[in-house]
């Protein structure tokens, strides 16, 4: 289903069970699931590619400064001060461990000018104060995180706040018949298997939960390297949010087929009618 899964919480990566003993430690047990999960779910460069073309095409200028929400390990933060000298960023996080890995993996291989424009801000979404943007993104779906109405509004409205008055609101999600399935799907990496594991859907409240697992060469496995418990928003619920909270306009980006890779295309465009997929994965922007 989703291509470009990409999740992330607070859970501790657990080793599965495989050949140790004397031949030393297995592959899981030496691997760094941040990494991993950077590897599996992100491509940054993609990402900032299509939020400052989108920022440009609406506004008919760039964009210097730039919040991302639920940052993570602040890759996407990173990329956003490497694009241009004059580019400013701030990640806002909750878990203070993926903040500290971020600092010591990816801001400290900054170079220092770099290091200067970037700030990564151990705090809530629903409380973050911060200078205002130009660009907001909320990506890897870590919003659903907001599993009630009135709390995912008051992020949005907080967002809304945090705007310069041309600002934009970018976001993902996620969808399709395969969405509201118990399944677990697997993507081979060169040196690694990526697990996405829907583990549990209850159709009463809408509630997901569900898994990342890395499996290895060597047969050893971890085993919830990540777990989220969200709320499965569908595409017109987040709109019709997203206008409560005061946006403007809101637009959803499909992405296009490679008919020759048969696959998806990388390239995301607006649209007001797609295709009823089993999986598929969009942008939205929301517009001050
Ligand atoms: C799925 S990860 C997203 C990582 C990154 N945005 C990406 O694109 O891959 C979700 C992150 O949200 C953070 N988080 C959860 N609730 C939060 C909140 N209320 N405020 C700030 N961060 C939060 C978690 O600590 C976690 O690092």
């Amino acid at each position: 289903m989703v291509k470009r899964d990409k999740r992330d919480k607070n859970s501790k990566g657990k080793s599965g069970g495989a050949r140790r003993g004397k031949r030393g430690p297995t592959m899981a047990e030496q691997a760094d699931r941040h990494a991993l999960y950077e590897a599996a779910v992100q491509c940054v460069e993609a990402e900032i590619d299509f939020v400052d073309d989108e920022f440009m095409r609406l506004r008919g200028r760039r964009a210097r400064y730039l919040r991302e929400d639920f940052c993570g390990t602040g890759n996407t933060s990173c990329e956003w001060v490497r694009r241009r000298s004059d580019n400013y960023a701030t990640g806002v996080d909750l878990d203070e461990e993926v903040l500290g890995w971020g600092q010591a993996n990816h801001v400290a291989a900054l170079t220092p000018a770099q290091r200067k424009r970037i700030a990564l801000v151990h705090d809530d979404v629903l409380e973050a104060t911060t200078p205002l943007q130009d660009i907001v993104l909320a990506m890897n779906f870590s919003y659903w995180l907001l599993k009630e109405r009135r709390l995912l509004r008051r992020y949005f409205r907080r967002v809304l706040d945090a705007l310069n008055d041309d600002g934009i609101f970018f976001l993902d999600c996620y969808g399709g018949y395969d969405a509201f399935r118990e399944l677990k799907e697997k993507t081979e990496h060169d040196d690694f298997t990526y697990v996405w594991d829907q583990a549990s859907y209850n159709p009463v409240d809408g509630n997901l939960l569900c898994h990342i697992h890395f499996h290895f060469p060597d047969g050893s496995k971890l085993k919830r390297a990540f777990s989220y418990e969200w709320r499965l928003w569908t595409l017109p619920e987040i709109r019709e949010i997203l206008a409560e909270a005061g946006f403007r306009r809101t637009t959803v980006y499909w992405q296009g087929w490679d008919e020759d890779e048969q696959d998806g295309s990388g390239e995301f465009l607006p649209v007001t009618r797609a295709d009823a997929d089993a999986g598929w994965i969009c942008y939205i922007t929301a517009e001050k």
